[in-house]
């Protein structure tokens, strides 16, 4: 199965040219608690952003550039590559906005942290109502005055590409 994990604004804002201009701890712990299982994807700026790969995951970040990564990152050059080599494991796509927009047709899942408010984001999550359905919605909660709360999208038509 093939999720998109992503926190987003009400304008499906994800960045600012500065990075995420939130800063959710309950979000943070969510997005561990979720993706502890199945190998992670993650565009290069997205790579450039983290310090560390994250614990006890495969990390796999996308880039024509295939050696330049540091110590626990592995490059790959296409989504495809990865699920023909791993073909029975779970992919966690993690960002950021390019990774989104070239791998939501194949998603199976989003798991959206909805952030209430508008950012004025210059990156954006793709457009995606139209080909998911909601099908969980948890409580609207509040940190450091920022209210946002986390649902779970499904497929609910078929996707445009096959793997
Ligand atoms: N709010 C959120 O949930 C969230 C989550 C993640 C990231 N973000 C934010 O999103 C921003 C980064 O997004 P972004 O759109 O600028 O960059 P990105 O999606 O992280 O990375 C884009 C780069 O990945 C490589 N790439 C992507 N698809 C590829 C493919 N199919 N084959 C080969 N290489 C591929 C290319 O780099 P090469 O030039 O190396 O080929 C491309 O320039 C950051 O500010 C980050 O903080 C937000």
């Amino acid at each position: 199965m093939i999720r998109l994990i992503a926190a987003m604004d009400t304008n499906r804002g994800i960045a600012t040219d500065k990075g995420i201009p939130w800063k959710l701890p309950g979000d943070a712990a969510y997005f561990e608690s979720q993706t502890t299982t199945g190998l992670i994807v993650m565009g290069w700026a997205t790579y450039s952003e983290f310090s560390a790969p994250l614990h006890d995951r495969d990390n796999y970040v996308l880039t024509r550039e295939q050696s330049r990564l540091r110590s626990g990152f592995e490059s790959i050059a296409t989504l495809t590559e990865l699920m023909k080599s791993h073909p029975n494991k779970d992919v966690w796509v993690i960002g950021g906005a390019f990774v989104f927009a070239e791998t939501i047709d194949r998603a199976d899942e989003l798991f959206i942290t909805q952030v209430l408010e508008d950012f004025h984001c210059t990156k954006f999550f793709p457009d995606y109502r139209s080909g998911f359905t909601r099908f969980e919605q948890g409580k609207d909660q509040e940190e450091s005055g920022v209210r946002y709360r986390f649902e779970r999208w499904r497929r609910s038509i078929e996707p445009r590409i096959g793997l």
